[in-house]
């Protein structure tokens, strides 16, 4: 197995059985966000007290990369202060997801990053 394929399988674990999938009963933050390329989307939903991201979930359907980055995004973001979630960058998502990300599969990889974004506007 080549390291590459080791990197996908961790991506496919992922997507199988992502964190913090499902519905938030009371968010006080939420967005969904499209990917317009393939119709997917990915719904963040949050508990923000005191400038803390107390709980967050998501929901939604797409591919690997994007259910993959949802579930690293929401397992990094909890207890982070709002500042240090607009600290967080694409580049951050990408070293995360730790597998070659082509051009056409960047939007697959924030989906969640930028919901994340228009969720605490
Ligand atoms: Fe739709 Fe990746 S192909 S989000």
């Amino acid at each position: 197995m080549t390291s590459t394929s080791m990197y996908r399988e961790h991506i496919l674990d992922l997507y199988r059985n992502p964190s913090n999938f499902g519905k938030l009963e009371n968010p006080t933050n939420y967005y969904k966000e499209f990917n317009p390329l393939c119709g997917d989307e990915v719904e963040i939903q949050l508990i923000i007290k005191n400038n803390v991201i107390e709980n967050v979930k998501f929901i939604g359907k797409g591919c690997a990369i994007s259910i993959a980055s949802a579930s690293l995004v929401t397992d990094k973001i909890k207890g982070k202060s709002i500042d240090d979630i607009n600290k967080f960058s694409k580049d951050d998502v990408l070293k995360m997801l730790n597998i070659p990300i082509s051009p056409g599969r960047i939007k697959c990889a924030t989906l969640s990053l930028e919901a994340l974004r228009k969720a605490i506007i």
